[in-house]
């Protein structure tokens, strides 16, 4: 049932910081994948580029123990893996030097789709795209695509923007949010736009509220020092977060394209109020379940950065005028989920008594695990007991509906790049959107600072800090259980 693989044109991928973290574990395991499947063209050429001295032998050694730790593709399932593992070549460039570029821009090819992926700390991002373009290695049509985090606040992203926006063009650049990437993420469009069923009703007349729920059983770890710089606000809602709601709640687009969904979803991010101080919940694990606490990891008993967040949004429009979104992200919390539950009003009048109970329709997107969807209607209980009314999900997890496809669904990391390589840029964020995205999240974490609130403690394991929810029991709602 999954769709034909097309393969991409031929390309030259250089990874700077193609020796990190992030590229041994999704960038170089996507690829293989990719190759494996077929979309990965043999002609393709993967260059990784970083300062430690390595040969490309070296660094094949280094890409075949990454996939063999993180699950690549077994190679039992595919034989292909020193192919794959030939189209790899190492060069030794300094971001900030001049040393290297020469040796790379000789092993670029004629007639080959270019792109340079950035994976490496932002603070580097001018100083590449700076050498790539001065250097002569990017011309009119090579591809620049950017991690997360595009800045720390309007003033960061608006400097990060700049620097690109020297020497590329925005439709040359192209900013990663892997949740975007995720199948369930465009299912969500397709659901939304391909079927006459939903659309009617999805507005504020018919939806009571919708919940997003980002949540990690994992804290922060050994990454205490650098996470705590940003905090959940940061890291999650202002960029992940927030292109889900943007997603659920854009006007239809006039086609599927990049800048037909991006600008209905630049008009969402402005159209957000800003949000009330008694409207957010935030909260530090404490220790516990084995573990330290927040503060601890953070390496910093005074700390004041959230691992969880709650918040109260609304969207002024006429869509969604009166129907609030609670977004809800943490760590160390009960269970590791994402998902998006749309909930709608109840029926306007009941016809049964009052002990066939209250029922409404929820729509539930899930992002992981065991991504799909689910539609929870209300149908009669069976038996001969009366008119009572249970609410049965609609149920349709991919691992279900594609059997045993399911499992050659592309991961996002996988998506997006062959998205960068075919040029399609309609998943990946836009400068603008970016920047206002920040332009609401800043006066929210000014606040807090300004006022110099404290994140209360929640229980490891737990649902997180009792105000979060209190946040619903004030509106008469609840939150869905965080559960896996
Ligand atoms: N890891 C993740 O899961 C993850 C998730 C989302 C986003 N990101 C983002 O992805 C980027 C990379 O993260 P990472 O976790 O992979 O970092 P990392 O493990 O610290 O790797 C950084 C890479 O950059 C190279 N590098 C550092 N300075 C350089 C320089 N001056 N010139 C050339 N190469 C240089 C390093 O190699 P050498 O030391 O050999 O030069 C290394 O290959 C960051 O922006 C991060 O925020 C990471």
């Amino acid at each position: 049932m999954v769709s034909r693989v097309i393969p991409v044109d031929p390309f030259d991928l250089v990874v700077f910081g193609g020796t990190g973290d992030l590229a041994r574990r999704k960038i170089l395991p996507g690829l293989f994948r990719r190759f494996c499947a077929g979309q990965m063209p043999a002609e393709a050429q993967i260059i990784a580029a970083a300062r430690s001295e390595m040969d490309a032998e070296g660094y094949r050694k280094m890409v075949r123990d990454a996939i063999n730790e993180f699950d690549g593709q077994r190679p039992d399932e595919c034989p292909e893996l020193e192919n794959f593992l030939s189209r790899l070549n190492y060069v030794q460039v300094d971001a900030q030097g001049d040393g290297g570029w020469q040796e790379l821009k000789e092993m670029l090819r004629k007639d080959t789709v270019k792109a340079f992926y950035f994976s490496v700390a932002p603070s580097l991002f001018g100083d590449i795209a700076e050498r790539l373009k001065n250097k002569g290695l990017a011309k009119r049509d090579a591809r620049i695509v950017v991690e997360k985090p595009f800045g720390r606040d309007l003033a960061s992203a608006q400097a990060l923007n700049k620097s690109l926006a020297a020497y590329f063009n925005e439709d040359q650049i192209y900013r990663i949010d892997h949740y975007l990437g995720k199948e369930t993420v465009q299912n969500l469009m397709a659901v939304r736009f391909g079927n006459m069923l939903f659309e009617p009703l999805w507005n504020s007349q018919y939806i009571d509220h919708i919940q997003i729920t980002v949540a990690e059983t994992v804290g922060v770890g050994g990454r205490g020092g650098y996470y705590d710089k940003s905090g959940a606000m940061r890291d999650m809602v202002q960029n992940h977060l927030m292109q889900l709601l943007c997603l659920i709640a854009m006007e239809p687009p006039s086609r599927f394209e990049p800048g037909a969904v991006r600008d209905e979803k630049l008009k969402v991010i402005r159209a957000l109020e800003p949000v009330e101080p008694h409207h957010i919940a935030r909260g530090q694990y404490d220790a516990g379940a084995g573990e330290a606490g927040y503060r601890e990891h953070a390496e910093d008993p005074r700390s004041r950065t959230e691992s969880f967040i709650a918040l109260k949004c609304h969207i002024s429009n006429w869509r969604w005028a009166g129907t609030p979104i609670y977004l809800r992200t943490g760590k160390r919390l009960k269970a590791r989920t994402s998902e998006i539950a749309v909930v709608f009003k109840e029926t306007p009048h009941s016809i049964f008594d009052e002990d066939a109970g209250r029922h409404r329709n929820i729509l539930t997107i899930r992002l992981q695990p065991n991504e799909g969807m689910e539609l929870g209607v209300t149908i009669k209980e069976p038996g001969p007991g009366g008119m009572r009314l249970v609410d049965v999900p609609l149920d349709m997890s991919f691992s279900d509906a594609l059997g045993p496809d399911a499992d050659e669904v592309p991961d996002a990391y996988e998506r997006l790049i062959m998205d960068v390589i075919r040029g399609n840029q309609t998943l990946f964020m836009r400068g603008d959107e970016v920047e206002a995205a920040w332009a609401w999240t800043d006066p929210i974490i000014q606040g807090w600072e300004t006022r110099n609130e404290v994140p209360k403690l929640y229980d490891p394991m737990s649902s997180g800090p009792e105000d979060a929810l209190m946040l619903m029991h004030r509106d008469g709602r609840k939150w869905r259980e965080i559960k896996a």
